[in-house]
């Protein structure tokens, strides 16, 4: 059956050219190894480039920092969560990464001794939470794009092989479990094609299309989500999901940290400046699930701005109109684009709105994604990595610090390609391919092209976002988060039911979309089962059934929750793993009730 589909042979594949997936690349293409990158977009267009505040890193360039402070700030955000040995490996690593981008080109803002500029940004301390602390390392409000063009530029000096509007479909295991690669769709064609690789790697970012609201790109259909559970891997903490303060309300689009960090505030409609009594050393600095649950506060109190009192307002005019065209020249052209505000003069419009997954793909430090075997939760799978993202190693834990995002990427890419080039000197022949290697996509191929009946695909992912929105949101009940659960299950019946055949409703995007939902689905589901789960309120998980009591402060109930959650596919099974609370060198950090 698989005679006939054209096969190429790489050491490694890599789905996704975001700033991960391109940092890894560069490891090994630098490193003399055939390596193929898959992208749905042109690579500069990858999520990434809507990063906009900064990179962190502790380089102490405006005030004392060190990475000490960075791991206890990133374990404390984390709401504990976080694995303590993999945030000591990714706050240690910060500052080499960045100089390496320095070297590599990247134009960062400088100050005036030349060094690079940093800006404070949510969370982010010295001295273990006593002041804010500069530590974003910036370029304007532009960052993502800065480090997505240098690295692209580098991959391209180093012959990296970009394969441009491909979609990887599904991954390739053998008899012993192993990945010996992918199933991918050229999508000018429409062919699919065999790539088979030593390694695979997953960098496809995250899933933020599963909401309504959301600041992500549309291509964020959590590709490799959808890859790793359909290929029976289980997907870590998909309860936790980032609502970044300030989207612009109505529109979604981001309005970076970066404000804040550069001085802007967030008021309510008497004009208070209210996060000074929700964390009084902090204040609009204090981590984003804390600041997005302040402002929805406000907002259910009656203290909304607008004719229909649903948003706050972030005011940046007091910065002045140089500091702004400076430091935030985006910020400037998305106020006037997208909510006809000039923030030079005016207050904009904001909501918290969805912006990051923290859970994904379980994986070590060296980017090696692992699975459970009896009690042992770190076997490895071997031939496949994640990396971003889309994968869960676990630095983020229950709430993502801003700028580490932009970090991870860069720590944990290169990480993994430095391990897989060790690897690649190790074992020089390609595994076989089995003879069933690209059966599931034929059949889910052939489902598509062959439906009669059933929805079109936009219909479908629409209702998923919808339900989400309504049953996932910055503040959850568990009633709301019960009923999700059937909810999704129902749309997931109707995914099985797309149909590409009726031309006078599908546009020539339909059969990507259709697969995409696939993947949506898979997200979803994760989402919505690990989150009625969780019986209690940590990060960004915040139910108001689990309140704050005086044995539950803020609603944490680390007897019982203290754990990493597993999501299976397969009759969306749960099963629940340690939090790793060993450093690699240093103290543990000790469960301790957040306050700002
Ligand atoms: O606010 C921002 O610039 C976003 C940064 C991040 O998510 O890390």
């Amino acid at each position: 059956m698989t005679k006939s589909i054209s096969k190429r042979k790489f050491d490694v594949v890599i789905i996704g050219a975001g700033g991960s997936g391109m940092r890894a690349s560069l490891q090994l293409a630098r490193a003399g190894l055939n390596v193929a990158v898959l992208s749905k977009v042109f690579p500069t267009r990858s999520h990434t480039v809507a990063a906009q505040g900064g990179i962190g890193a502790s380089l102490g360039n405006m005030n004392e920092d060190n990475w000490h402070y960075h791991f206890y700030d990133t374990v404390k955000g984390s709401d504990w969560l976080g694995d303590q040995d993999a945030i000591e490996f990714m706050c240690r690593e910060a500052p080499k990464v960045v100089y390496d981008l320095e070297h590599m080109g990247m134009p960062f803002d400088r100050n005036p001794d030349g060094t690079i500029y940093q800006r404070p940004f949510g969370g982010h301390t010295a001295n273990y939470g006593e002041k804010a602390v500069e530590r974003a390392c910036a370029a304007a409000d532009r960052t993502g794009h800065a480090m997505l063009h240098t690295l692209y530029q580098q991959n391209v000096k180093a012959r990296t092989a970009f394969f441009v509007e491909w979609m990887a479909l599904d991954l390739i295991r053998d008899a012993d479990g192993d990945v010996v690669g992918v199933t991918a769709l050229e999508m000018e064609t429409g062919e699919m094609h065999i790539l088979h690789a030593k390694t695979t790697m997953l960098a496809t970012g995250g899933a933020g299309r599963i909401f309504a609201a959301s600041t992500n790109a549309f291509i964020n259909t959590g590709d490799g989500l959808g890859m790793a559970a359909r290929a029976g891997l289980a997907l870590e903490d998909m309860e936790f999901w980032q609502f970044h303060p300030t989207g612009v309300a109505g529109a979604g689009v981001l309005l970076t940290e970066g404000c804040r960090g550069e001085g802007a505030i967030l008021v309510n409609s008497n004009g208070e400046r209210f996060m000074e009594r929700y964390a009084p050393t902090l204040k609009d600095l204090a981590p984003r699930d804390f600041v997005s649950r302040c402002m929805d506060q406000e907002i259910k109190e009656g203290r909304g701005c607008g004719p229909n009192k649903d948003y706050v307002l972030l005011k940046l005019d007091h910065l002045g109109a140089e500091t702004i065209m400076k430091r935030l020249p985006s910020v400037h052209e998305i106020g006037v684009n997208f909510a006809n505000v000039d923030v030079t003069r005016e207050a904009i419009p904001v909501v918290p709105t969805i912006h990051y997954q923290m859970g994904g793909i379980p994986t070590n430090i060296h980017g090696q994604v692992v699975t459970q075997q009896g009690d042992n939760h770190n076997a490895q799978v071997q031939g496949l990595y994640a990396v971003g993202e889309c994968s869960c190693v676990s630095v983020h834990g229950a709430n993502r610090l801003g700028t580490n995002s932009l970090l991870d990427l860069l720590v944990f890419g290169r990480a993994a390609g430095n391990h897989i080039v060790e690897f690649n000197n190790k074992n020089k022949a390609h595994k076989d391919l089995p003879a069933d290697a690209a059966d599931r996509t034929l059949a889910r191929l052939a489902r598509l092209d062959n439906a009669t009946d059933g929805e079109y695909a936009q219909d479908v992912a629409n209702d998923i976002r919808a339900t989400m929105q309504k049953h996932a949101s910055v503040f959850r009940t568990q009633a709301m988060l019960d009923q999700g659960v059937s909810a999704i299950a129902a749309i997931r019946e109707r995914v099985g039911h797309i149909n590409l055949k009726d031309k006078s409703k599908v546009f020539n995007t339909a059969r990507i979309e259709a697969l995409e939902v696939e993947n949506l689905i898979e997200a979803a589901q994760a989402t919505i089962v690990s989150a009625a789960a969780r019986r209690e309120s940590r990060g960004a998980h915040s139910v108001a059934d689990y309140g704050d009591t005086p044995e539950h402060p803020n609603g944490r109930n680390d007897t019982d929750w203290h754990k990493h959650t597993l999501w299976y596919s397969e009759g969306s099974r749960l099963s629940y793993k340690p939090v790793q609370m060993k450093p690699l060198t240093v103290e543990s950090v000790p469960l301790k009730v957040r306050t700002f």
